[in-house]
């Protein structure tokens, strides 16, 4: 049976303690995941934590004592990360649908960069740092179109997804630059292909792909010194395999090393997915003449992956029974059938009153949680 990432003696215990249902999370699991990414570089490599995965303040404070910086998408994030002590500089602002508001706070935070996703937001950063007379720093944020061979509603990186710009989008933003020369440096290229990717050969091709767009703006007379090489590192949900740091660092360096660039990446899931479990227990155990649900007081409210994304948690009893094996679906409280969090699984028999953890749960667990039907939010607590 699969060990959850803490005792289970301690998960039991919090869950006495605390009441069900409980995010808990293990920091000296960030910190070994954060020490593994970094020590499978040669190059020096800035790592910004996107806390879209997790903002769970005392997670956040373990990410800045850690001196690395952090890639937020929203005004929200960068209030949140700056409560939490990071600064201006140590914050990279990603996203499709920057706003005035949104980019006014960055500037005024002299934030490291804004990674641009449209000649559009270029200009209204222009505008923006223009008005403020405010320095903006940017970096585009590139659609290689390439296939990341992850879930569809995770895929960035294809020419049909929202985000990031094609190659042909250059001229435009070229003229844009020198509309704005004053205002705006351009420091870098970004990517960010997909999430949950279990294949480093798409984001070679993503990078390989992206170095004559490089050097054809260095060939402009733009100075550029970063290249941002975004997240989207997968983690062993079902014991499959992912992707090698060693061999992932030694293909991307490859290509980065002759650019002679600064090397920045945006992890989430990496950091903390695998760091974090659910705690909750069950309510019932309802038998029909076709299924055998186990009903939980957690659910999709609060952790919305496996009705989303189809997505695979593992989920054990905390008491190793040594009981049978059955085949449940473990499913919530809210009114709605995609309410699952397994279906048609062989797990251990558990029992009405039982503390049952689901694994793997550290990232875009509690951050995509909601009220519906108006259930308290979960607990977390950082160990
Ligand atoms: N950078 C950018 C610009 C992103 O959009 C994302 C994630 C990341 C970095 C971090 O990606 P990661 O290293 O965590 O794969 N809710 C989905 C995942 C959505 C990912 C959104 N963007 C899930 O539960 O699978």
């Amino acid at each position: 049976m699969r060990q959850p990432v803490l005792s289970r003696n301690l998960l039991l215990s919090l869950a006495k303690k605390h009441g069900t249902p409980l995010y808990v999370y293990s920091a000296e699991r960030i910190l070994e995941k954060l020490t593994h990414l970094q020590g499978a570089f040669t190059l020096p490599l800035h790592v910004h934590y996107a806390m879209k995965a997790n903002n769970f303040p005392p997670l956040l404070k373990l990410m800045q004592k850690q001196k690395i910086g952090v890639d937020v998408v929203s005004g929200g994030e960068i209030k949140r990360a700056l409560e939490c002590g990071f600064k201006g500089p140590q914050i990279i602002f990603s996203g499709v649908g920057k706003s005035v508001e949104e980019i006014t706070l960055a500037l005024n935070q002299k934030v490291f960069s804004l990674n641009v996703e449209g000649p559009q937001e270029l200009e209204r950063i222009g505008q923006i740092a223009r008005r403020l007379k405010k320095p903006a720093s940017v970096s585009f944020r590139l659609n290689p179109n390439v296939n990341p061979k992850t879930h569809p509603y995770i895929t960035t990186g294809f020419r049909k997804n929202k985000f990031g710009m094609d190659r042909s989008f250059l001229p435009l933003l070229v003229k844009i630059l020198k509309k704005y020369k004053r205002e705006i440096s351009l420091i870098g290229l970004d990517f960010h292909i997909g999430s949950q990717m279990t294949d480093i050969a798409p984001i070679e091709e993503a990078l390989a792909k992206s170095i004559p767009i490089w050097k054809d703006l260095h060939g402009q007379g733009f100075p550029l010194t970063h290249f941002d090489i975004g997240g989207g590192i997968g983690i062993s949900y079902e014991g499959q395999k992912t992707i090698d740091l060693k061999s992932y660092a030694r293909r991307l360096e490859k290509h980065l090393k002759p650019l002679g660039c600064e090397v920045m990446c945006e992890p989430g899931r990496f950091l903390v997915g695998d760091a974090g479990v659910l705690l909750t227990e069950v309510e019932y155990i309802k038998k029909t003449p076709f299924k055998n649900f186990v009903i939980v007081n957690t659910g999709m409210h609060q952790l919305i992956r496996p009705a989303l994304y189809q997505a695979y948690h593992e989920i054990t009893p905390l008491k190793n029974t040594g009981r049978r094996k059955i085949k449940v679906d473990v499913v919530g409280p809210i009114c709605e059938s995609a309410d699952y969090l397994a279906q048609n699984r062989m797990m251990t028999e558990v029992r009405q009153g039982e503390i049952i953890c689901v694994h793997d749960a550290g990232a875009y667990g509690f951050v995509m949680a909601s009220d519906y039907n108006l259930h308290a939010k979960p607990k977390e607590i950082l160990i």
